[in-house]
């Protein structure tokens, strides 16, 4: 029977799940074990240094728990700590970013990109990088008009408008994500993106996810939401594939057998594990389970 894969998960709190959740569906064969900062949250106006610090303890507790894979759920980390934390570990990391600007290059009908996200990943300037990497690289839009004007060498497709939403974390965590409160402040966070005539726009934390009933109906049909977290799967099955011929071919260690008692999720956080099980059965819709806390760096 083949073993199942330990994929450890994190992020500044509940955010990640949306990620997770996305795993589940799709990678059957793997079990995760996720870390939620939320003694920590909100980390969208860290430092690049803190974000860093932050990572590598979480990375450290994830592999101490059995984890091959990273994959680090918060934009806010993969726009700023993820290039040190890989050079840091051994462990293939998958981040936010870059999986999530190539998927909006590949959906744009008229090449207007924009994003929200938290001031961290905005000022780091990540997805607009990314985005030129995606099309130099040979991600091509599905569009064939865009397509065509690619491959005349003009630069059709653009990331027009990136837009900070501070608001928007704390009210998620604290459960507020479809109130009144979240469609007040999403229209005003919207409105410059809607001026900008952005066509698509990247969900660029996390926890956005949880908003999109209250952005579909602020953006209509007219603009295409993109989750980063449906490519970031797609990322991450390729990487267990090659894990799995590595190890076929004796590159690499077969993964440690796994106890016995079936598990498919551990979560740990470093705050009240209480609040985190209340707002994750939530905003999930199904029980969470056990979570269990873990204080990091003291
Ligand atoms: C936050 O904690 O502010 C959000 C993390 C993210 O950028 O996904």
């Amino acid at each position: 029977m083949k073993k199942q894969r330990i994929i450890g998960v994190f992020d500044s709190g509940v955010g990640g799940l949306t990620v997770m959740k996305e795993i589940l569906e799709q990678v059957l064969d793997v079990r995760i074990v996720y870390f939620g900062d939320t003694a920590r949250v909100p980390y969208g106006n860290r430092s690049r240094e803190e974000l860093i610090r932050f990572g590598e303890e979480i990375v450290t507790f994830l592999i101490g728990q059995g984890a091959e894979v990273i994959v680090v759920a918060c934009n806010s980390s993969s726009a700023t700590a993820l290039p040190f934390l890989r050079e840091r570990f051994d462990v293939p990391m998958i981040g936010m970013v870059e999986p999530g600007a190539r998927y909006a290059v590949e959906k744009t009908i008229a090449g207007r990109i924009g994003l929200i996200a938290t001031e961290t990943t905005v000022r780091s300037k990540a997805y607009s990088g990314a985005v030129s990497r995606a099309l130099a690289k040979g991600s091509l839009p599905k569009d064939s008009t865009l397509r065509e004007s690619w491959q005349h060498g003009e630069q059709p497709i653009a990331l027009v408008k990136a837009q900070g939403c501070p608001l928007f974390v704390p009210l998620i965590e604290a459960g507020l994500a479809e109130s009144e409160q979240a469609l007040g402040i999403a229209k005003t966070y919207l409105a410059p993106l809607k001026a900008a005539g952005v066509d698509t726009l990247i969900l660029g934390c996390t926890h956005y996810p949880f908003l999109e009933p209250v952005l579909n109906e602020i953006l209509g049909e007219d603009v295409l939401i993109v989750d980063p977290a449906k490519a970031v799967v797609k990322e991450l099955e390729n990487l267990l594939k090659h894990l799995d011929e590595w190890e076929r071919s004796g590159l690499l260690e077969s993964p440690p057998a796994l106890g016995k008692k079936p598990w498919r999720v551990r979560y740990y956080v470093s705050g009240d594990p209480e609040l985190f099980r209340q707002v994750g059965n939530t905003l999930l819709q199904e029980p969470i389970g056990q979570v269990e806390q873990v204080v990091l760096g003291e």
